[in-house]
């Protein structure tokens, strides 16, 4: 879009009223070239009026009179699936009347996961309603089949117009609805085209009344984009009970579900799955999952307990340190941040004395996983070192800590977890933080070895054992 062109066109068209940058939600009197706040060009519109407005049917739909609290009844109807997995990042099961979002990347499984719910939960004699903006019935038949989901209880439709159906939910009223995707779907009632700002709120906020007034309980689809681009599910998070993130590393079967957010329960809980052949599988014990390939005894590869919410999985991080060949040495990291890395190298190189400077240097999380948390930060360490000095970690070791920039390990959270679920995986020792493990005691059988400095590494390691 030209500056002249989008000008023109939004002035005349919505002369007095607000604009709105189409990619993050900011509104601005005027229109604007480039957004203030995410830095987009040509993404303003004018913020056009509705036609019509909320009629008068649809506004009473949430209106309820005041009520004494102690006479409100706060009974809870939960549906329970056969994936223990789903139940448990819901804080234990879909709660009726409730509006869930669940977002993720595109491809990353949403559309499988969903359906895959929906068969458990029509099979156990729950009406749904399963409606695909995106591709056709044929489309959802054919990816139905190759899941196994045949299910005479589940009716799907296809359509990408919202009042259609609100139209097809009041007929039907089915118990449990999913919309894939809010970003398909758009309103006659405003102009603007799907996927756009405004259409996203309007779709989420309409469908979100239609769920509370007919008691049913919706899964609202939406694509994050990498960038956070166009109307990601972001913009209606405010107005949702749950709010679900599905993430999977690139090339990783393995997927993440996140509760961001939650009404009806803790956000801190997380499901694993796996996506295979037919679909997305429960890995209802990631630990021994994600340490079943471990080569043990080998330098470089440490396990470390990472926490995912309040649930401890052990992770495998590995370094690979090899000598650069000319130029300038590598640094790549898959699973951890990168900056992190070389914050890492530096602390390693200045107050542990290692050289690396001519050294190529590689660290994954195996199995696809990712550790975003600074527990991981000693693990990364001991495993760098480990590959460097090309010596393995005592046997039955796991590691966690946080590194410092002078050096110092530092203490982190949930450390009885951390090393209860080292214990259950037959873990004998566990090197951390000194302040961690006083204030935990021994655990399990676990001999647990703290250190207070990152340099106490290399003692470990010339221990063996
Ligand atoms: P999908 O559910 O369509 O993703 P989303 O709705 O989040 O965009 O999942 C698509 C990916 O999953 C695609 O890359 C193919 C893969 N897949 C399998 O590996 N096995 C399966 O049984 C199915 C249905 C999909
Ligand atoms: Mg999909």
């Amino acid at each position: 879009m030209t500056w002249g062109e989008g000008f023109c066109q939004n002035s005349t068209m919505v002369k007095g009223r607000g604009y709105i940058c189409q990619n993050c939600g900011y509104r601005s009197s005027g229109w604007l070239g480039r957004c203030p706040q995410c830095g987009e060009w040509g993404t303003f519109q004018g913020e056009e009026e509705k036609k019509g407005g909320p009629s008068a049917g649809e506004r009473s739909l949430l209106h309820e009179p005041p009520t004494p609290l102690s006479q409100i009844s706060t009974e809870e109807v939960r549906l329970q699936t056969s994936m223990e997995e789903f139940n448990r990042t819901l804080g234990g099961g879909v709660v009726m009347g409730s509006v869930i979002l669940f977002g993720g990347a595109p491809g990353v499984g949403k559309s499988t996961l969903m359906l895959q719910v929906l068969h458990e939960l029509a099979k156990r004699g729950t009406r749904c309603l399963y409606i695909s903006g995106e591709e056709s019935l044929r489309q959802v038949a054919l990816r139905a089949r190759r899941l196994g989901v045949k299910g005479p209880d589940l009716s799907v439709m296809s359509s990408a117009c919202l009042e259609e159906i609100t139209e097809e939910v009041k007929k039907l009223s089915p118990e449990v609805l999913v919309v894939d995707s809010i970003q398909a779907i758009s309103s006659e009632r405003i102009p603007s085209g799907a996927g756009s700002v405004v259409q996203v709120r309007e779709v989420a906020s309409r469908l979100t009344q239609l769920a509370k007034s007919q008691g049913m309980a919706a899964f609202l689809i939406g694509h994050v984009t990498k960038e956070g681009a166009i109307a990601g599910p972001r913009v209606v998070e405010h107005m949702v009970d749950v709010v679900l993130y599905m993430e999977r590393r690139q090339d990783s079967p393995y997927c993440i579900l996140r509760a961001a957010k939650n009404r009806f329960g803790s956000t801190n809980e997380v499901g694993v799955f796996e996506m295979g052949e037919r679909g997305l599988k429960e890995v209802p014990n990631p630990s021994e999952l994600f340490l079943s390939e471990r080569p043990e005894g080998s330098p470089g590869s440490v396990v470390m307990p990472s926490m995912e919410g309040t649930r401890p999985i052990l992770v495998e991080i590995q370094a690979l340190v090899a000598p650069a060949v000319g130029g300038y040495p590598r640094r790549t990291a898959m699973g951890i941040d990168y900056n992190r890395l070389l914050l890492l190298v530096g602390v390693l190189e200045r107050r542990v004395g290692v050289n690396l400077s001519h050294h190529d240097l590689f660290v994954n999380v195996a199995g696809g996983m990712r550790v975003e948390e600074t527990a991981g930060d000693l693990a990364v360490a001991v495993a760098i070192l480990s590959s460097h000095l090309d010596r393995p970690l005592p046997s039955g070791m796991v590691v966690f800590g946080e590194v410092g920039l002078t050096g110092e390990v530092r203490g982190v959270g949930y450390g009885r977890e951390r090393v209860a679920e080292a214990a259950r995986l037959g873990f004998r020792r566990c090197l951390l933080p000194r302040n961690t493990a006083r204030g935990i005691g021994s655990r399990g059988g676990v001999e647990l070895v703290g250190i207070r400095e990152v340099r106490e590494v290399i003692k470990v390691l010339e221990r063996g054992g």
